[in-house]
């Protein structure tokens, strides 16, 4: 499994042989120095310091080091860490690999898978960052304290100006049309600019649908139907998360609201959103994607 998504990769053999001819020179890994410390990306000047803070830890260990691998549609177990979608994908969110742990639990570093995959005793697959100590050096306690104090102190989410009148808006959806997947996609993620009213969210009021596009969106066939699980985390109120009952084959697909279910959504403040438009055929699609499997 990690060899496929390590050849996966063709950019990940240069990294391999790059790294092969400077064995002997630890410290010359994607974003770290030589005592594994993260170290700037060069031309912007150095990153904010490293502190137990989201933008902070995004910035000088997420961006630098992880998002090599865990970005768009070949990332590693759906898990995407760009500074986009890594804070809706970790807080509160099973983990793919041991669906028993979140991949960061508020309040609780040591249950919280992503700790275990850093500090090498996950039950399941490498120590992170992957190839670590061989093609990069892994990150230091120093290094992976902070995170676990960020973890300590509620996994706050990202600083940001947050203009509290601003219509709620969806921020991010994960996977989406633009770049296909190359494995069946753990989960749908739908983000939100606020907090959600979680208490009209249903969780059997979506539906995942394999589709035989046609030449308008009436002559569609929908080849198979793939219930769906919604839930939303108490950790993070900003993702709707959709759970397909199975894996997904490659083929087209589309995240639909069942007939009959509210298709909208609302903030804590009382702001809505429809998240779909019923069509002239009844469907209310609120997003298509791509799964290319590759053998
Ligand atoms: C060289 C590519 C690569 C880099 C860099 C990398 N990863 Fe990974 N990651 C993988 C692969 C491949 C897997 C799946 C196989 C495995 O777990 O060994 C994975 C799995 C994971 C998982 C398990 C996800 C789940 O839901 O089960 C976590 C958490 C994780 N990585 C975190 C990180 C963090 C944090 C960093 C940066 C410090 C990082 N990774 C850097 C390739 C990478």
């Amino acid at each position: 499994m990690a060899l496929r998504h390590f050849l996966g990769h063709p950019w990940r053999t240069g990294t391999l042989l790059a790294s092969l001819s400077l064995a002997a020179c630890a410290g010359n890994g994607v974003g770290l120095d030589a005592n594994g410390q993260p170290v700037g990306t060069g031309g912007g000047g150095p990153p904010p310091p490293l502190s137990a803070d989201f933008s902070s830890i995004q910035a000088n260990i997420f961006t630098p080091i992880c998002s090599v691998c865990h970005i768009g549609g070949g990332a590693p177990e759906g898990l995407r860490l760009d500074a986009a979608d890594s804070y809706n994908l970790l807080v509160g969110v099973p983990s793919t690999e041991v669906p028993s742990l979140d991949r960061v639990k508020p309040g609780d570093p040591d249950n919280s898978y992503i700790i275990q995959k850093l500090e090498g005793h996950a039950a399941v697959g490498a120590q992170m960052p992957f190839g670590c100590p061989t093609t990069q050096p892994c990150l230091t306690a120093t290094t992976i304290a902070f995170i676990r104090q960020w973890i300590s102190n509620g996994a706050p989410p990202p600083a940001v100006a947050t203009v509290h009148a601003a219509p709620l808006t969806v921020t991010s959806i994960v996977p989406d049309a633009v770049e296909p997947v190359n494995e069946s996609p753990p989960q749908i993620m739908v983000a939100f600019n606020h907090e959600l009213d979680v208490w009209q969210i249903d969780s059997r009021s979506m539906h995942i649908e394999k589709i035989v596009p046609g030449e308008s969106t009436a002559s569609t066939l929908v080849s198979e139907v793939v219930p769906a699980r919604v839930s939303v985390s108490n950790a993070n109120l900003r993702a709707l998360m959709v759970w397909p009952s199975h894996q997904l084959a490659s083929g087209h697909y589309r995240l639909v609201i069942n007939a009959g279910a509210p298709t909208q959504v609302s903030d804590l403040a009382g702001n809505s959103l429809a998240l779909a438009v019923p069509s002239e055929s009844g469907e209310s699609v609120i997003s298509t994607f791509d799964v290319e499997v590759h053998p």
